[in-house]
This record gives structure tokens, sequence and C-alpha cells, in this order.
């Protein structure tokens, strides 16, 4: 496993996106929060920003839709270029028909799901997906604290994907910095969404790097090859 840090453009400043994706260009994935004032409280950025932001960067997009209706839209953020879109699973009608929908037009899909969601009833569908994404914070709002009581369903995936089960990203978003991405890590999770750690730090660079080798270190002591 290695470990893969996505910085959260939530984070930073919204009036310089393409300046503050390139703060960031040592990371893995460039994560991009799309909140609709319905699926959650708050409202950030919909296709045109994420069209314009494919064109300014060459690191691959995250697109974690927190909205309404994803079975309508997600499959458009991966026509615009996104690398792998990930909707929640409570907003879902058919996560099935969805997920087919991003990957036949060229993307990764993700499933998310809020910290109280469990996961056993989305087991099935797994199999449709590239990545899991595991809230640990409610969705909204940046600079949450960590949710540790998620992650047992972080461990669950890692074991299936252990089993050979399930090939999935485990992705963990929400409160993750220098201390909660141990226990993240060592519960199994391989990709990390980070906003406040990285672009509340004087060096969003140095954070990343630091970041990844924590958790890099963590994994591979709670998952011993
Ligand atoms: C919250 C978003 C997160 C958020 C994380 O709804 O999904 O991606 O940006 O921010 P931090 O790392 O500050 O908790
Ligand atoms: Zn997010």
């Amino acid at each position: 496993m290695s470990a893969r840090i996505a910085p959260s453009l939530l984070a930073s400043d919204f009036a310089r996106l393409a300046e503050q994706a390139a703060l960031v260009e040592g990371a893995d994935w460039l994560h991009v929060d799309v909140m609709d004032n319905h699926f959650v409280p708050n409202l950030t950025l919909g296709p045109p920003v994420v069209e314009a932001l494919h064109k300014s960067t060459p690191l691959p997009l995250d697109c974690h839709l927190m909205i309404e209706d994803p079975d309508r839209w997600a499959p458009g953020y991966a026509e615009l270029g996104a690398a792998n879109v990930t909707f929640h699973a409570e907003a879902a009608a058919d996560p099935v028909a969805t997920a087919r929908a991003i990957r036949a037009a060229g993307a990764l899909a993700g499933l998310a799901v809020k910290p109280g969601t469990p996961l056993d009833p989305y087991l099935p569908v797994l199999p449709e997906f590239d990545t899991l994404l595991v809230m640990t914070v409610e969705p909204g709002f940046g600079g949450q604290d960590f949710v540790a009581a998620a992650l047992p369903k972080v461990s669950a995936a890692r074991r299936a994907v252990q089993a050979g089960h399930l090939r999935l990203i485990l992705e963990v978003d929400g409160g993750v910095n220098a201390e909660t991405i141990e226990d993240a890590a060592a519960a199994g999770a391989d990709m990390f969404v980070a906003g406040t750690a990285v672009y509340g730090s004087g060096d969003p660079g140095a954070a990343i790097e630091s970041l990844r080798a924590t958790a890099q270190a963590a994994y591979d002591r709670a998952w011993p090859r």
C-alpha cells in the first residue's frame, strides 16, 4: 500500500483556485468539495469550476459530491475530466447505475458514507466502485474535529480488500491532521483528504510530505505484509 494525500481545496483561497492548486502539486489527488446547499447546508462550486480547474492543474481531480440527486449529476463530472467522482450513498437512488455511468465516462467511481451511516447495506454494491470514502466529520464544512467512531468501517473494508473480496481505494475525509492520520492509517485507509492540515499550514508542500510519511508508517505497522 502507498499512502496518498488529497488536499481539500475547501480550505484554500477560493479567489485564487489555480494558484492554490499549484501550491499542492506534490499531492496525489486534488480533492474538490461540491456542495449544493440541499444535501449539506453549504454551497461551494459546480461543473464550470471543475472544468476550469481541470484545465489549470495536472493533478487528478477527486470530486466529492455532497449533493442531492447524484444519479442525475455525477456522470457529468466524469465527462468534465474528474479522475474520481464520489457521491453519497445517502443521496443516491440507484448507486449501481450511477457508478456504471461514471466509469463509462472514464472516471473512477466512489461511494461516500457519513459518519453515522452503516456500511453493511452497501457491501453488495461495492464491487461496482473504485473508491470508498468514509467521512470522519459530518459533511458540509472544513475545520471540524475528527470522528474516530467512523474508523471501524474503514477496518471492515480493509479486511474485505485484504481477503480479496473487494478492490477499493479507502479514503477518509474530515479532521485529518498529523495526529488523527495515524489512527486512520492504522484502520486501513490509504487515501487521506486533508484541508486545514495542508492549507492551514505555513508550508503546504511540507505538510503533504509529512502527512504521507506518517500515514505510511502507521499503516505498515498495523497491516504488515
Ligand atoms: C467536508 C469536506 C472535507 C473538508 C475537510 O464536508 O468533505 O473535504 O474539506 O476539511 P478538513 O481537513 O479541514 O477537515
Ligand atoms: Zn470532501
